[in-house]
């Protein structure tokens, strides 16, 4: 804390003012320690104003005038990253913190910054000495206003030096100025166009490794200088290159800018225009050969199996959607990927007893670490509208998780939904098999919210209990996003019982299990 007090002094004489401090959307997010969604919900309602698409730190402040700048998570982090980083420098081994080149030119922009409001302030001064000169110049020669004149010219004297010093000005916004400050030597944000998507780089991290973590589907290849299809072009601020690359850029490309995201860091906040994937079409289809971690019973009828691909191959795929997993002589069936996109080297998969297919046998009981398995893929629909902001309501029935469990990741790391909420629908406790999962995302999350549900009966029984539920907790229906996996027949009941009670059948997503 005595690192961030110290600039908070240092900041409130220097008499900076954060009105001058526009934030992006994200940023102001993680200032005030609340979703992007909820803000952006704020901003929809003209509960906070904008200025094409920033904040200005007061208004936010004005927003949330209760935040807790020192103990919010934000600052932890910063706290622990500064720490980590003088630690580093020690041991001269840096994991978490920017290098020190890296730091060293946020530094300097800083530097810069501050000699020019410096040079400002000389120029105002400067206006006032000759302000006050020409006042009394006037005084001296108009004798008709001669009063006026030497009372204005008093008060700028007492302006300029006042009997009292005057106390800093109030200005709530002035301790998201600091947070701010120290996010910039720290991290640096990323714009990209024409997505207008936005993430930070924390740490050492690549361009392409923070979009990754950030949930963004950028386009990359081998994610290590060889392959040339991360190539971005920056259309404003600093980058570095961080890794040595054996692509060979044209020097036209150079010319323009074009850069690889998985060999640059961003040394300034930027603006890049890269391509991402919007639909699945845009995913290539990849083949991998990747080797078991481990394999975790969870019950008599649930293994959950850990998986990770080389570094150098990882497998690109959008949230909710499947690969096959195919063993020599076992042949091949389609598995939904239960993690998120945003960890590609580390892939989960649920597998559901089966003692009539021989490969499913061979996974649940047979597998060992380091066995390797043939990935093909990534194919499906079942994938989230990243863009949306409504509350999305995730359903899964029975064993139907695990493309679930993918899209509910994903969401959480991007952040944009107002609200998540998951119901998980079985006929028996026991095929609820990651309850304790569900509950740390609840506990963890203030926008997510967990309700199991035990129904007995028929898919129509399934359907109506689940509606029923619905709209206990919720007053309409309609304007939200429904994910459901499951059973093919008890989708189909559940899309028709929701259309019926007011939901919107283009906003029913589904995937037969
Ligand atoms: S991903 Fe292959 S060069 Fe960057």
């Amino acid at each position: 804390m005595n690192t961030v007090k110290f600039t908070l002094t240092h900041l409130e004489s220097t008499q900076i003012n954060p009105m001058a401090r526009l934030v992006s959307i994200s940023r102001a997010a993680k200032l005030v320690g609340v979703p992007r969604g909820t803000l952006q919900q704020r901003i929809q309602q003209g509960e906070i104003a904008s200025f094409e698409g920033k904040l200005s730190l007061t208004e936010l402040a004005r927003a949330y005038p209760n935040a807790q700048f020192e103990d919010n998570s934000m600052l932890e982090r910063i706290e622990q990253i500064i720490e980590t980083a003088a630690r580093n420098a020690r041991v001269r081994s840096v994991k978490t913190s920017p290098d020190l080149e890296t730091l060293a030119a946020r530094v300097n922009i800083l530097s810069d910054e501050l000699a020019w409001a410096k040079l400002e302030i000389s120029n105002y001064l400067n206006i006032f000495d000759k302000l006050k000169s020409r006042l009394l110049r006037l005084a001296q020669t108009h004798s008709q206003v001669e009063a006026e004149i030497i009372e204005l010219r008093l008060w700028l004297l007492n302006q300029l030096h006042p009997a009292e010093p005057l106390p800093p000005p109030v200005d709530h916004g002035m301790p998201l100025l600091a947070v701010d400050t120290l996010l910039s030597i720290i991290t640096a944000q990323v714009r990209l166009e024409p997505s207008g998507h936005e993430f930070l780089i924390e740490g050492n991290n690549s361009i392409l490794e923070s979009g990754l973590s950030a949930g963004l589907a950028l386009n990359y290849g081998c994610s290590n200088g060889n392959c040339g299809k991360c190539k971005a072009r920056v259309i404003s601020g600093q980058v570095r290159k961080i890794r040595p690359h054996d692509y060979l850029l044209s020097e036209a490309e150079k010319l323009h800018g074009t850069i690889l995201t998985c060999s640059y860091t961003a040394v300034t906040d930027i603006v890049l225009d890269a391509e991402e994937a919007g639909t699945v079409g845009d995913i290539p289809h990849q083949s991998i050969t990747a080797r078991v971690r481990k394999l975790v019973p969870i019950n008599a009828d649930v293994h959950v199996l850990h998986v990770k691909t080389p570094r150098t191959q990882r497998l690109r795929f959008l949230a909710g959607q499947k690969v096959n997993l195919s063993i020599p002589d076992l042949g091949d069936q389609p598995f939904h990927i239960a993690s998120c996109p945003c960890d590609d080297m580390h892939l989960q998969f649920h597998i559901q007893r089966d003692d009539d297919d021989p490969l499913v046998q061979h996974l649940f009981d047979a597998l060992n670490p380091n066995d390797t398995l043939q990935i093909e893929g990534p194919h499906g629909n079942f994938v989230l509208h990243e863009d949306s902001t409504t509350p999305i309501m995730f359903i899964a029935f029975g064993t139907g998780f695990a493309p679930i469990k993918g899209l509910i990741e994903h969401a959480v790391t991007l952040d944009a939904a107002q609200s998540l909420h998951l119901y998980w629908v079985a006929s028996h406790k026991d095929k609820i098999y990651l309850e304790n999962q569900c509950r740390a995302w609840s506990d963890a999350l203030e926008t997510f919210h967990y309700t199991p549900m035990i129904s007995h009966g028929d898919s129509n029984k399934a359907a109506s209990d689940l509606v029923t539920q619905l709209m206990q907790d919720y007053p309409s229906l309609s304007n939200m996003h429904y994910y459901i996996a499951g059973d093919s027949r008890v989708i189909n009941c559940a899309q028709e019982a929701l259309v019926k009670h007011g939901a919107e059948r283009n906003w029913i997503f589904t995937e037969a299990m």
